[in-house]
């Protein structure tokens, strides 16, 4: 049917395949630690740039002028959000990239950096290509918890470490690591500290006013905003080479014309973060806790990864002892719910979470767990059937799969 949406009878996807009625079922998302459906207001603001301002910001007439005020204003709500100066904000195709740029500019072989265990792939994986090219890497591990301490950052530096790069919040778990008191040390020892800050924006209070982190990264699509754009945070001067060379754009960190519509739509996204950010993330903790509560209370062998204590309020990731995470996401979809087994990256892979397994789980410990997060949109009566729905899928699943 033309113009029925992915949850109405009838849709037909870009391929021309119509879905099957039972995949048209209302959908449930709990699965905004992968991405956020984009809000009204970044639509408003993005569609009125795409529509009526195609200028190129470095056009010196009047139409360029516009498109370069328009960046600029979306510089300074990204800024605001974080608390620095417009001038610290780069805009980049997203935090991957963002991650890529500091890790490939500031490490050379002989170099050494220090991080963590429970790093993003767009971390993990740079740092293992630097490494095949002569950089030393030390990873911290986490606690049980997903928490890794500042203090064995710290005992990690040396003489030759140019870097130390953390995640802020841990996309699978939700766990909130000590930036501010790392930041405290390697400020102290002269050591630049990368922070990938991707999940905590707009999640929990990220403000670098009062934290010396030297880079930090960031994603629209985590917070209501588009997809491919994001911001690198460069502080104190840090100057860094680009990936992509030509045009000199953003101080010369990125040439390329900018993305404006999605510039544009970030910093709306960082503007209604920075206004309602603190109050839904209140009310995400409260549907977060009604879930659990709902799903410890109706099912045996459930294990929260990671706990509730230092944990993003949006994000409960559970273990269903004996359930194979794909079949339970798989069942759950069926029925209209998204969530996600592991990280989005991971997904269709069978190998088990990096980070539930350097926290001590075991990998069928990591393959029976699945994440739940939580985002606009959501409400209790949603929850509700989440709940209602898991109670009788885990125990249909654990009896087939008995041995
Ligand atoms: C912690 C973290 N870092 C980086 C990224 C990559 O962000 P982007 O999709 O903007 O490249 C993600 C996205 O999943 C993430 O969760």
């Amino acid at each position: 049917m033309q113009g029925a949406r992915f949850w109405e009878p009838g849709f037909e996807d870009p391929t021309g395949t119509v879905w099957p009625e039972e995949l048209t079922v209302m959908r449930i998302y709990l699965d905004h630690n992968a991405t956020t459906p984009i809000r009204p207001e970044v639509v408003e603001a993005m569609t009125t740039v795409l529509r009526d301002e195609f200028g190129n910001p470095s056009s010196v007439y009047a139409e360029g002028a516009n498109a370069r005020a328009r960046v600029e204003v979306a510089r300074a709500q990204v800024a605001r959000l974080l608390g620095v100066e417009d001038a610290d904000i780069r805009f980049t195709g997203g935090a991957t990239e963002a991650n890529n740029t500091v890790l490939f500019g500031s490490l050379t072989s002989g170099d050494h950096v220090v991080t963590t265990l429970v790093e993003h792939p767009s971390i993990v994986e740079p740092l293992a290509v630097l490494e095949a090219r002569g950089v030393l890497v030390d990873r911290v591990a986490p606690d049980e918890h997903g928490g890794v301490s500042a203090v064995e950052m710290a005992d990690a530096i040396r003489d030759r470490t140019r870097l130390v790069a953390m995640i802020w919040a841990n996309n699978e778990t939700g766990s909130i690591q000590p930036v501010e008191e790392l930041a405290e040390i390697c400020s102290e020892r002269s050591v630049a500290l990368h922070v990938d800050a991707t999940q905590a924006i707009g999640k929990c209070p990220v403000d670098l006013g009062s934290i010396r982190v030297s880079s930090l990264s960031s994603s629209a699509h985590k917070l209501g905003g588009p997809k491919g754009v994001g911001a690198l945070v460069c502080r104190n001067g840090l100057v860094l080479p680009p990936l992509l060379y030509g045009g000199g754009q953003e101080k010369g960190l990125r040439g390329g014309t900018e993305n404006v519509a999605s510039i544009v739509g970030y910093g709306v996204a960082c503007e209604l973060a920075r206004t309602e950010g603190a109050a839904y993330a209140e009310a995400y903790g409260k549907l977060r806790d009604r879930l659990w509560h709902g799903i410890e209370s109706k099912l045996e062998d459930v294990h929260w990864n990671g706990g509730p204590d230092r944990t993003l309020s949006n994000t409960l990731n559970v273990e269903f002892s004996g359930v194979a995470g794909e079949v339970l996401l798989q069942a759950l979809d069926l029925e209209g719910i998204a969530v996600s087994a592991g990280a989005a990256c991971h997904s269709g892979s069978i190998e088990p979470s990096q980070v539930l397994t350097a926290m001590g789980r075991s990998p069928d410990q990591a393959r029976a767990s699945l994440r739940f997060s939580i985002g606009w949109g959501v409400d209790e009566a949603q929850i509700d059937r989440v709940v209602a729905l898991l109670s009788e899928l885990v125990p249909r699943i654990r009896k087939v799969e008995a041995p």
